[in-house]
């Protein structure tokens, strides 16, 4: 069957991030979410207009101001709706307008298109991933060729093992993963390959993957 959706990425910078948001829009209704509105509004609002695109919704993985960024700015012009986890939100006092949480597998519905919510603590207390007909979003939860830092508040590296081992159980071979942010490959790429290339989606002892997510790194980011 063919998706019901079309998927649009955007590669977004405000120093020293770069982050991937990404567009879906309903095929039949026009109807569209956002998920992780970064930066740089323009690009967004441009492809939202030349798609003919109805902005209903804003999907969040979870609530660092990398991925929430836009979100006042988005409200304010499309009066739109606004998706995080229950967890997420008190957790981290998220607020703004027009917020919805959800629980774990509720499904979010553009038009046609059936968007189901995936708790994924780890990164953050109450993290998400989205999954649509052949494709994952995972925010900072799980990238190409790493996986989020488990350091920050609300951070579980436990908690990020186990979520790992649920996306193994939800995904095919020739899932798509959309992630926040890509070191290497851009986002897009299946299961299949991100295999060959991710060491923490490869370990499967707990304590094994918890020492080696928790050693000292020194780069910006941790994620590999
Ligand atoms: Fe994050």
């Amino acid at each position: 069957m063919a998706a019901t959706y079309e998927l649009y990425t955007l590669r977004l910078h405000s120093e020293p991030f770069i982050n991937y948001s990404y567009l879906i829009v309903d095929t039949r209704t026009r109807e569209a979410a956002v998920i992780d509105p970064a930066w740089e509004l323009n690009p967004i609002r441009s492809l939202i207009a030349s798609k003919g695109a109805v902005l209903k919704s804003i999907l969040l993985t979870h609530s660092h101001h990398d991925h929430t960024n836009l979100v006042k700015p988005l409200v304010s012009l499309y009066g739109c709706d606004v998706h995080i986890s229950r967890d997420e939100a008190a957790f981290y006092s998220f607020r703004c307008d027009r917020l919805t949480t959800f629980e774990d597998g509720q499904q979010i519905r553009i038009g046609d298109t059936a968007i189901t919510c995936i708790l994924t603590p780890g990164h953050s207390y109450g993290g998400a991933c989205f999954a649509a007909e052949g494709s994952l979003f995972t925010g900072d939860t799980l990238y190409i060729e790493g996986c989020g830092i488990c350091t920050t508040a609300g951070g579980d590296p436990e908690a990020m093992f186990d979520s790992i081992q649920r996306i193994k159980t939800i995904v095919q071979p020739e899932t798509r993963i959309y992630p926040g942010h890509s070191f290497g490959m851009p986002p897009g790429c299946t299961f299949d390959q991100l295999e060959e290339r991710n060491i923490y989606y490869s370990i499967d002892k707990k304590e094994a993957f918890v020492s080696f997510r928790m050693r000292r790194t020194n780069t910006l980011f941790q994620f590999q």
